[in-house]
């Protein structure tokens, strides 16, 4: 099968289209034939040899790509809840050989039924971004309807979803962006929607159940000035898990009686399931910003490199648009 793959971390030019064997699914595994993998920055974190969460993970060669929409061709064993032919989508083996490949193999438990409205080039990009920010909202943030949460990078991959699973779940949403996302981050629901470059977020936003840093700014210095926003009793919740808070973070989370939690995304196959049903009911858009041909994946990382891709970078591998 076509893969792609790195044999050694380092810049775009790792990437690897080559021939590699087809996979063989364990006992709790599926083989799915992928159509199409999303783009995530943490691929191209990987492919320069990881972060300090990541590192010890990693091994070469390697299969990239962690957001896979595809068709079941083979089911383990022990693998009950799908068949082969069922349309799926999940995050397949992060950080294992994942979803640039004509056919991935990983837990069944990682993947749920496609979103019966999306095609699969839509579909490739709801998981990992997804299940991030859901795993943010309430996982840790245990946001609920009538509360307000700040999402930051609120235009991004996982901002944008944690938007509208926010405005889903009845919550007041404050989404920050560049300027020129303002209206976008508007349009997905965000009851405002604040420029973080020329306005001081933390003067003009207060009262706030949950913040919720889904931006890639890793800077503690401004994670403590805008916990002045939070409630007592309010979360603090960073996507950016290899960038833990130090002390004057924790200093500043004390003073305002808040908490601060890092959330790893976790591969849920219930969210899955609920994250499919909202989107079929149309109340959570997908944006695709744009969509590659795998042999195209190098120009994927440099666009995602730019940290500012509204929505999601989508591979097309198979018939995508099916
Ligand atoms: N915990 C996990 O498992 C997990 C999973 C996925 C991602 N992440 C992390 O989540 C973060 C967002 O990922 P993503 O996939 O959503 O990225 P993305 O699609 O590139 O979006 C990032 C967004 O952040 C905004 N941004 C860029 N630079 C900024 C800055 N200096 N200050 C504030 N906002 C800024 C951009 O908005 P504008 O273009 O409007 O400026 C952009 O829309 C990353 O740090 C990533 O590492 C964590």
């Amino acid at each position: 099968m076509k893969a792609v793959r790195i044999h050694a971390f380092g810049g775009p030019e790792v990437l690897q289209v080559e021939e590699a064997a087809r996979p063989v699914p364990a006992a709790d595994e599926i083989l799915v034939k992928v159509h199409a993998s999303g783009v995530n920055p943490v691929d191209w974190v990987v492919r320069e040899g990881g972060n300090d969460a990541l590192r010890a993970f990693l091994t070469l060669p390697l299969t990239l790509g962690w957001d896979a929409a595809g068709v079941v061709e083979e089911v383990g064993r022990d693998v009950s809840g799908f068949q082969v032919g069922d349309a799926v989508y999940g995050v397949p083996n992060f950080p294992g050989n994942g979803s640039y490949a004509e056919y991935c193999a990983a837990k069944a438990s990682q993947f749920a039924r496609k979103p019966d409205s999306l095609r699969f080039i839509e579909a490739a990009g709801v998981p990992l971004a997804g299940l991030t920010a859901w795993t943010g909202l309430f996982g840790h943030g245990q946001l609920q309807a009538g509360q307000r949460v700040l999402i930051q990078g609120a235009s991004g991959g996982v901002g944008g979803f944690a938007v509208q699973f926010a405005k889903a779940k009845g919550a007041y949403v404050i989404g920050t962006a560049s300027a020129g996302n303002l209206g976008y981050v508007r349009q997905l629901g965000a009851d405002e929607a604040l420029d973080y470059r020329s306005q001081a977020v933390e003067d003009l936003v207060h009262d706030v159940d949950v913040v919720l840093e889904a931006s890639p700014l890793r800077d503690n210095a401004a994670r403590a000035n805008i916990v002045r926003v939070l409630k007592p009793g309010g979360i603090f919740v960073s996507v950016n898990v290899d960038f833990p808070f130090d002390e004057a973070m924790q200093a500043a989370l004390a003073r305002q009686q808040a908490t601060g939690a890092l959330a790893p995304n976790q591969p849920r196959q219930d969210w899955l399931q609920e994250i499919a049903e909202l989107i079929d009911a149309g109340r959570v858009q997908v944006v695709i910003s744009r969509v590659y041909p795998l042999a195209q994946v190098a120009d994927a990382h440099r666009e995602s490199q730019t940290w500012h891709v509204q929505g999601k970078l989508v591979l097309e591998i198979g018939p995508g648009n099916e």
